[in-house]
């Protein structure tokens, strides 16, 4: 494992192999959980994840970890998938954390794919974020085009909840979820970048090849909405955990 400072406010770590990945995403959220028992975690879907929540179910039946005090807001949702649909987030959740560790049921939020019309369901979800925010910990994932949350090129950086269309590279990557690309919902609820920049700390996470220009332009491109994870240059404490192969194009010394 490699620590590199990219630049100031963000910490890059290279990971050697899968283990190692989830370990140092992992380690991230069990170190704001010793300090802060009762810290609000912004969480991801993806396959990218995987491997960290798998890594903090085990940590927790264990008994090295426990969530009893921690409340979650999750990035998206699909709009028109309802809650139950195999390839809702709120069911990628279920199965990959929450089933597996003791987050209230009343403490798990996500945004409403159900909720006719969508933007009444951007409206509560910005209503409870400002309640109850800020987020202490914001984990991403990043699309190959640049998007975080599902905040496509184009989306301004002071960008709220909102509904918004999944650009054609989305529908087509995540296609592999569902059994033609026909059925990938056109457009999802989520978190705008402007609240993603709000959270007190944020960790990107990304690996293999598909992702390696996104990580360079992210990291050292220019600041620009046509790639929304540029944003994060203008945050002061982001935690970029990528593997060699998404680290590939990053210009190390
Ligand atoms: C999912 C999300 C997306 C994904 C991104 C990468 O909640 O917000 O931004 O993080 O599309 O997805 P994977 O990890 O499947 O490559």
């Amino acid at each position: 494992m490699q620590k590199v400072k990219v630049r100031s406010g963000i910490e890059l770590v290279i990971v050697e192999n899968e283990a190692e990945f989830a370990k140092a995403a992992a380690d991230k959220v069990s170190e704001l959980l010793k300090q802060k028992p009762n810290a609000i975690l912004g969480l991801p879907t993806g396959s990218t994840p995987e491997t960290m929540y798998a890594e903090l179910v085990s940590r927790y039946k264990a008994g090295l970890l426990d969530f009893s005090q921690v409340t979650t807001f999750n990035l998206d949702e699909y709009v028109g998938l309802s809650d139950t649909h195999p390839q809702s987030y709120h069911s990628f959740m279920k199965k990959h954390l929450f089933d597996g560790v003791n987050i209230p049921s009343e403490a798990r939020h996500l945004p409403s794919g159900e909720t006719k019309p969508a933007e009444e369901s951007a409206a509560a979800y910005e209503a409870l974020l400002t309640k109850l925010g800020p987020i202490d910990l914001m984990i991403l994932g990043i699309g190959t085009n640049g998007h975080i949350g599902f905040n496509e090129p184009g989306t301004p950086f002071d960008s709220r909840v909102h509904i918004t269309s999944l650009a054609p590279s989305t529908i087509q990557a995540n296609s592999r979820f569902f059994s033609d690309e026909s059925e990938v919902p056109r457009e999802a609820v989520t978190t705008g970048i402007g609240n993603i920049l709000e959270a007190r700390q944020i960790m990107l996470l990304a690996k293999g090849e598909s992702k390696a220009e996104a990580i360079a332009a992210t990291l050292q491109g220019e600041v620009t909405i046509e790639v929304p994870a540029s944003a994060l240059q203008q945050h002061n404490s982001v935690y970029v955990v990528v593997d060699k192969a998404a680290a590939s194009l990053l210009k190390l010394e």
